[in-house]
């Protein structure tokens, strides 16, 4: 059993992957050619940004964000520590501090009841992760910003597709990041990302700043990067966006069903009101993680833990920590969560059959002795 399967779809989409992918050999345009615009306006469209700008990766387009939004040396940006390194990473690259702020046990998404009393003079912007695919509370963190005059860079990197009160992920906020990651549940056949937003000034900025901060050719008018989406990665996304609506409710049939077998057992996601999930994973809690995993590998069933170590915690922030005095039991949600967090095999061409080996394997290794031990 795969993890997530790429070549399922593949042998779904292939004729229309293959077409798209030919179509770009033979016009040549291999770099910022039309499939990339096409790209932008389609996903604008149905986010309901005014701007899509496409990136090279979804780290790319956290730079973008950050890059276009003047943060740097002395800003803060308050961010959760319970997400992938990229999220963190970004701020810390452009000299800015990663001030984290813990999460919300339901949602693993950062806890807006925490955040206002963690902006201080410093802060410059807010950095919510929608996690495993749920959009966080984005309502209650554009308050507290509006409060305090700060932006909303929201890491939509795994929530692509999902809605919150009806509105798009994506597009909840200043700007909006998303990856186009292959195992996303719109994946490339590489890397990829975009960037959204409504602002015009910041949508040219990201514009010019993925292109060597060109403002005209050759002319450099911003020190910018080479963040660009290849053509051939906006033509296979263009593909797979065909039936991409049709593979978030299998998804979703998929996550309806692992948790009407599971609930009664382990804790299983919670979506909160008004949202919806594009699970880019399906993760459950279970007391005894590392047993657990290793029944389930027993039976042929592979698992991943998202993620065993927050951020506060990585080796690399070991100084920062010190100078915040971030310590281990700084953020106890998220660091009880990545203790216990376990992601099941998600895509949206598992069957019903596979569904219950993977939950039946699951009860076996939940129940057993080594388990419990
Ligand atoms: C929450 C989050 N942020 C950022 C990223 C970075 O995206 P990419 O791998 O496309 O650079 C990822 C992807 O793994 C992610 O899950």
């Amino acid at each position: 059993m795969e993890f997530v399967d790429l070549k399922a779809q593949y042998q779904r989409l292939k004729p229309r992957i293959d077409a798209r992918i030919q179509t770009v050999l033979d016009h040549g345009r291999f770099i910022l050619g039309p499939e990339v615009q096409e790209l932008e306006s389609l996903l604008a469209a149905r986010t309901g940004a005014r701007h899509c700008i496409a990136a090279a990766s979804g780290t790319d387009a956290l730079l973008l964000a950050l890059m276009a939004l003047g943060i740097g040396p002395g800003d803060e940006v308050l961010t959760t520590p319970f997400t992938f390194f990229a999220t963190g990473e970004m701020i810390t690259l452009l000299g800015a501090v990663p001030a984290f702020v813990d999460i919300d046990p339901v949602s693993y998404n950062l806890d807006p009841a925490r955040v206002e009393a963690a902006v201080t003079p410093r802060t410059r912007a807010i950095l919510p992760v929608s996690l495993y695919g749920q959009p966080a509370d984005m309502d209650a963190i554009n308050d507290i910003a509006l409060r305090h005059n700060l932006a909303v860079i929201e890491d939509a990197a795994q929530s692509f597709g999902a809605l919150y009160k009806g509105r798009a992920s994506g597009n909840l906020s200043t700007i909006g990041c998303t990856s186009f990651f292959p195992s996303k549940p719109l994946g490339a056949y590489g890397d990829g990302g975009a960037c959204f937003t409504s602002d015009d000034t910041l949508a040219t900025a990201m514009l010019e700043l993925r292109n060597h901060g060109q403002s005209g050719r050759y002319r450099h008018t911003r020190i910018g990067l080479n963040g660009r989406l290849d053509t051939l990665q906006a033509a296979i996304l263009l593909a797979k966006l065909e039936v991409f609506d049709e593979e978030l409710a299998a998804r979703d049939r998929v996550a309806q069903q692992y948790t009407a077998l599971l609930h009664d057992t382990v804790q299983t996601p919670r979506i909160l009101p008004n949202r919806t999930s594009a699970w880019a994973q399906y993760t459950i809690e279970v007391a005894d993680r590392e047993s657990v995993a290793a029944s389930l590998h027993e039976s042929g069933i592979p698992s991943a833990v998202h993620y065993p170590t927050p951020l506060h915690l990585q080796p690399v922030y070991t100084g920062l920590a010190r100078r915040r005095r971030w310590t281990r039991g700084s953020f106890p949600v998220a660091e009880f969560a990545a203790e216990r967090v376990l992601s099941l095999p998600m895509h949206p061409y598992l069957q019903p059959e596979h569904i219950e080996r993977v939950a039946n394997a699951l009860l076996a290794a939940v129940a057993s002795p080594a388990s419990r031990a």
